[in-house]
């Protein structure tokens, strides 16, 4: 069954009334149950576009998205910010932590924001911020931290809650190799053994060499789709072998 379906998804975005720059055409997209999808494709190519529309976050023009047979499409403002709480977990580009939160608070908003702060067990956070190496920052404020470290305090906040499906843009960006692999493990384990769906945008072969398929974006299409056969380094080699000859046409 799929989890995510995006049909013919279109989205432009307005500069001014005169110039319309068309971000994604004619978007086909499906995200299978238990599937890990990794989309890559040149800066500008419309991947973090991608992810806002398809996440509800950002409105597309033209198109039907349904999660979990819901069409977000449809649905109004408030609806859509509770469904998405409750179902999605997100990893934003640029992180998006609120300032004046700790990285302890920043962690727990989803839970807080859906009342569920009660029902917690409560070494969650000690839980998930050890496996990140963030433990010993739990006090500190986002502007007291690194890039590496805020990135994995976005990725703890984006899974505490269980989503059943992941947004990730560029979640491995600012990290060393060995964080990479962690986050990378982790999000292995949410979906062959938690039943969660990642999407996640990544410029690094080794990132995408986790994921079952991967989809390339070019000027807003998708223009070409491999599916991992084989082990993880010979997906590596496969998708290192299509950015080359990507490389080779610009
Ligand atoms: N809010 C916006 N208003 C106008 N144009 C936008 C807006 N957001 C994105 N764009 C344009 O849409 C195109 C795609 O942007 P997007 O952020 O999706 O690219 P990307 O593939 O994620 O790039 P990167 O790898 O650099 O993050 C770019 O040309 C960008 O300038
Ligand atoms: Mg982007």
């Amino acid at each position: 069954m799929s989890i995510l379906n995006m049909k013919n998804v279109c989205k432009k975005y307005s500069t001014n009334k005169k110039i319309n720059t068309i971000v994604l055409k004619d978007i086909n997209l499906e995200l299978k149950d238990n599937e890990f999808v990794g989309i890559m494709g040149s800066s500008g190519s419309g991947k973090t576009t991608l992810l806002n529309v398809a996440s509800g976050i950002d409105k597309c023009d033209a198109g039907e998205i349904h999660i979990s047979n819901n069409n977000i499409c449809e649905m109004k403002k408030n609806e859509l910010s509770l469904f998405r709480r409750k179902n999605l977990g997100m990893v934003f580009q640029d992180f998006n932590l609120l300032s004046s939160l700790t990285v302890e608070e920043n962690i727990l908003v989803p839970l807080i924001l859906d009342k569920k702060y009660e029902l917690m067990d409560g070494n969650i956070v000690d839980k998930i911020s050890n496996m990140f190496d963030i433990g010993e920052i739990l006090e500190k404020y986002p502007y007291e931290i690194s890039g590496g470290q805020q990135q994995r305090v976005a990725i703890c906040r984006a899974i505490i809650n269980s989503p059943k499906i992941i947004f990730a843009d560029e979640p491995t960006g600012n990290l060393d190799s060995k964080s990479s692999k962690k986050v990378l493990s982790y999000f292995d384990l949410l979906y062959k053994k938690h039943n969660a769906s990642i999407l996640m945008v990544t410029h690094d072969p080794f990132s995408a060499s986790y994921c079952d398929r991967v989809v390339f974006l070019k000027d807003g299409l998708i223009i070409k789709e491999i599916i991992k056969q084989g082990n993880k380094s010979e997906f590596f080699n496969c998708i290192m072998k299509e950015l080359e000859g990507f490389n080779d046409i610009e």
